[in-house]
């Protein structure tokens, strides 16, 4: 196993697809949002500090698109296009050595 230091953060959108016939998914919302999300950090060039990644079923599903952020422990739900530029915000203003708890 080789162990590597990574130099910026990630934050996680669920892009989970499902049949119609199945449970609810994130699907496209989550789609518009990483979408969203990327733009404005091509925007304020950011992209040093984060990386925003499409991800698999966080259990959220009813409540989507769902985003993750692992250093803060913080996840947000209901999350559209429009709430994207308040939320990477809201990332990018933490530190993790602020510690685990969120003031969002
Ligand atoms: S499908 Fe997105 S949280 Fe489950």
């Amino acid at each position: 196993m080789k162990v590597e230091t990574v130099n910026r953060r990630f934050l996680f959108v669920c892009t989970t697809e499902r049949p119609p016939e199945e449970r609810p998914a994130c699907g496209a919302k989550g789609m518009d949002v990483l979408l969203a999300l990327r733009a404005y950090l091509d925007r304020t060039d950011a992209w040093s500090e984060i990386e925003v990644v499409p991800c698999g079923c966080l259990g959220c599903c009813e409540e989507g698109a769902v985003v993750l952020d692992p250093a803060r422990g913080t996840m947000w739900t209901g999350v559209g296009p429009a709430d994207a530029d308040a939320l990477l915000g809201r990332v990018l203003a933490f530190s993790p050595e602020d510690g685990w708890t969120s003031t969002t």
